[in-house]
């Protein structure tokens, strides 16, 4: 028996539809995932069926028990419900073509392999029959076992049909490509290129979800260079697009930031699962255009764009639908400061400097630091060492004066409050020169973080703008 059936959920369903003589394939990503030994494979098992979806899918839920809930996605066709942590999604073998200019179908019932035909591509469109009597069957009209064994990802049909149906695919190509490793068939590839335009029609969340996806892949460069390469990057993200190509002027050359940035994704990726860590790193030199300059006594340069950089990225989380909350914040704090500790490791490491790191990455060290040692892309292993060197250097400073001074969550030691109760005024511009003080000399080195030290320090500076503490001057009137 196919090893892929063996789930115990194959053999529940297998049950459920046999008994109500349901002619069903399972198909889809559970196939090719369970075909390919993924580990975490696909959790949603795609079950096609020879006519009504939805029906079948409730004959099948009071089945395989009582109390479970059917979804029904009538315009789509579909219904799907949860058993054993799974997600069963039924749907009817259909012809099935989408008008031009829109998502919506036009349906009609149809076999299964009218079924296949209309899947993205021919990996996705394997099919096995869970039917009692065939059970194992394989329906492979598209030679969807060859492309797996192969590595290949192309569609069953002609691609530019394929592709006019949902130009989504050309997107999904390229995701499967960077997860699973594989080579995009060149005419499919060349159809990408081809119909790249059409991917406008497609809605902003469709395409961060396959952005996303691609970011969270193994191999996520590869993506991004098929990306470039057919031309879809630029019409999807024009300010990563702007950053390839290398300048050279008087013999000097800057480095290709596109291949630079992709390639600190790949190296963070090799360390981490977080998904704005990696858009981090993709962005973190996004404003190289817009700052680069050329002198010829220093030669390249782009002054400010850690800073600029962290300024675009509201723009681009909006236009990708991206969530415009911390997680936005996080990238931005990050971008703006992927400099500061290779900065810090070229001068004297002085403790006031990596005070003020901790103070403003906070929490974020670890991950600043982490995003610091992914920039280093020297193919001259002679620097990559010095560097990798200098930042442990700095690591250790940072672990050094954080058990010293605690100023990862930095709560200012004396409060607004306290200074206006303390002095008697109300709030006022005082309260923010005082705060200020305290917190420059904490940074600096000169008072502890400490509560004893930063009260004295206000009560110095407060006398300074000419405040009196408010039980002094009630002293002063008895
Ligand atoms: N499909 C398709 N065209 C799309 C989206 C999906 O033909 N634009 C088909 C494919 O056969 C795919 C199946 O529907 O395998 C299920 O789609 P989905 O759950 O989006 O993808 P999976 O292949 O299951 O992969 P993943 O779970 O990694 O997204």
């Amino acid at each position: 028996m196919n090893i892929c059936l063996n789930d115990k959920i194959i053999s529940a369903l297998s049950e459920a539809v046999s008994s109500e003589n349901i002619k069903a394939w399972v198909t889809g990503g559970y196939v090719r995932d369970c075909l390919l030994k993924r580990e975490h494979g696909a959790r949603d098992v795609d079950i096609v069926v020879l006519g009504d979806g939805i029906e079948s899918a409730r004959k099948s839920a009071r089945k395989l028990g009582p109390g479970i809930r059917v979804s029904v996605f009538r315009n789509f066709g579909t219904a799907m419900f949860r058993y054993n942590d799974f997600d069963i999604e039924f749907v009817g073998a259909r012809k099935e073509s989408y008008s031009r200019d829109s998502r919506k179908p036009v349906v009609e019932a149809g076999t299964i392999e009218d079924d296949q035909k209309r899947r993205d591509f021919t990996i996705n469109a394997l099919a096995i029959s869970i039917n009692r009597e065939t059970f194992g069957e394989f329906s492979d009209p598209f030679g969807g076992i060859n492309d797996l064994k192969n590595k290949i990802i192309r569609t069953p049909l002609d691609p530019d049909v394929t592709f006019s149906d949902d130009p989504l695919r050309m997107m999904r190509a390229v995701r499967f490509a960077a997860q699973l490793n594989f080579t995009i068939d060149p005419v499919t590839l060349k159809s990408i290129a081809k119909n790249a335009e059409r991917i406008n029609i497609v809605s902003a969340e469709r395409i961060a979800g396959e952005f996303n996806r691609i970011i969270m892949s193994d191999h996520p460069s590869k993506g991004f260079v098929l990306l470039e390469k057919t031309g879809l990057l630029k019409l999807i993200f024009p300010e990563l697009d702007n950053l390839k190509g290398v300048e050279k002027k008087e013999g000097k050359a800057h480095k290709d930031n596109f291949l630079h940035s992709v390639k600190v994704l790949d190296n963070i990726s090799s360390k981490t699962d977080n998904l704005w860590l990696r858009w981090a790193a993709l962005l973190h030199d996004i404003a190289k255009p817009q700052t680069k300059k050329y002198t010829p006594e220093t030669g390249w340069s782009f002054h400010g764009h850690e800073y600029i950089g962290s300024k675009m990225i509201p723009g681009i989380f909006k236009r990708f639908k991206l969530p415009l909350n911390e997680k936005m914040k996080y990238v931005q704090k990050l971008v703006d400061l992927h400099l500061r500790p290779m900065v810090l490791s070229q001068e004297t490491v002085t403790d006031s400097a990596v005070r003020r790191l901790l103070f403003e990455a906070g929490d974020d060290i670890d991950d600043l630091m982490l995003l610091c040692e992914a920039d280093i892309t020297s193919k001259n292993e002679v620097t990559k060492k010095r560097h990798l060197e200098n930042f442990k250097l700095v690591r250790s400073k940072l672990v050094e004066i954080e058990a010293k001074d605690a100023l990862r969550k930095f709560q200012p030691p004396v409060d607004g409050n306290e200074i206006i109760r303390t002095f008697g005024i109300k709030p006022g511009k005082e309260i923010g020169i005082i705060k200020n003080t305290i917190r420059e000399a904490i940074l600096d080195g000169i008072i502890p973080n400490e509560h004893g030290a930063a009260r004295e320090l206000m009560l110095r500076k407060g006398r300074e703008l000419g405040l009196t503490p408010a039980d002094e001057s009630s002293q002063e009137q008895i």
